[in-house]
């Protein structure tokens, strides 16, 4: 069986669209693995039997160390893939070699467009008709490696951020777990060293769930 460790910070509504899909697409959550002590992802994974496990940044003397805990925690499952889910620590080399092809993240843009945050608020500010969610492989530089699978949504003229987040994350909800069974199914490979070479153009979220379905 194909699995997955989930790192969340906050919510968790990606990780809940995850846990409803495992037996549609065929993989398990092995693990859920969080920074925030009361983050309510941690919630979603116990209610739905899943281990959990809360590595701290704050009880660790840098970085490094705290990486070097959640390698630890993490290798325990030994997870064919390692899948960011609204986690806010920014990660190291240290961390990034270690699941080196083996890493996703979900950001809420069409990338490369609207790196980091206030992704929603900077979309609506430059006028733009088309905005939504990208799921790449996570490389050392922030939000910039190899994007392959994208979900789009019309940026509305009455629009606030926080409606258009809202319409983006429906769509975040079907792309996350899609990417996971295109990797379950082999229609996305897991490259064993992240090059953009052996990545083609980003799957629209429509034809990839025609894919897995
Ligand atoms: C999502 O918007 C995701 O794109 C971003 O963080 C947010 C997490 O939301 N990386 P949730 O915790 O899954 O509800």
């Amino acid at each position: 069986m194909f699995q997955i460790a989930v790192l969340v910070s906050g919510s968790g509504s990606n990780l809940q669209a995850l846990i409803d899909n495992q037996q549609r697409y065929g993989y398990r959550i092995a693990v859920v693995l969080s920074n925030i002590s009361d983050a309510f992802g941690l919630v979603r994974a116990q209610q739905a039997g899943i281990p959990t496990c809360i590595v701290n940044h704050k009880d660790y003397d840098g970085r490094e160390a705290f990486e070097q805990a959640m390698i630890a925690a993490l290798d325990a499952y030994s997870p064919n893939c390692v899948v960011l889910a609204g986690f806010m620590r920014i990660l190291t080399p240290v961390f990034i070699h270690h699941y080196s092809g083996k890493m996703l993240n979900i950001h809420p843009s069409l990338l490369p467009k609207f790196k980091g945050l206030h992704t929603h608020a900077r979309a609506i500010e430059e006028k733009e008709t088309e905005h939504g969610a990208s799921v790449h492989f996570v490389t050392a530089e922030l939000d910039g490696g190899p994007v392959i699978a994208q979900g789009r949504v019309p940026v509305l003229t009455d629009d606030t951020p926080e409606l258009l987040a809202k319409r983006v994350l429906t769509v975040e909800h079907q792309l996350y777990p899609a990417v996971v069974a295109g990797l379950v199914k082999g229609i996305i490979s897991l490259p064993p060293q992240v090059s953009i070479a052996g990545i083609p153009a980003p799957i629209d979220c429509p034809l990839l769930l025609e894919k897995v379905a």
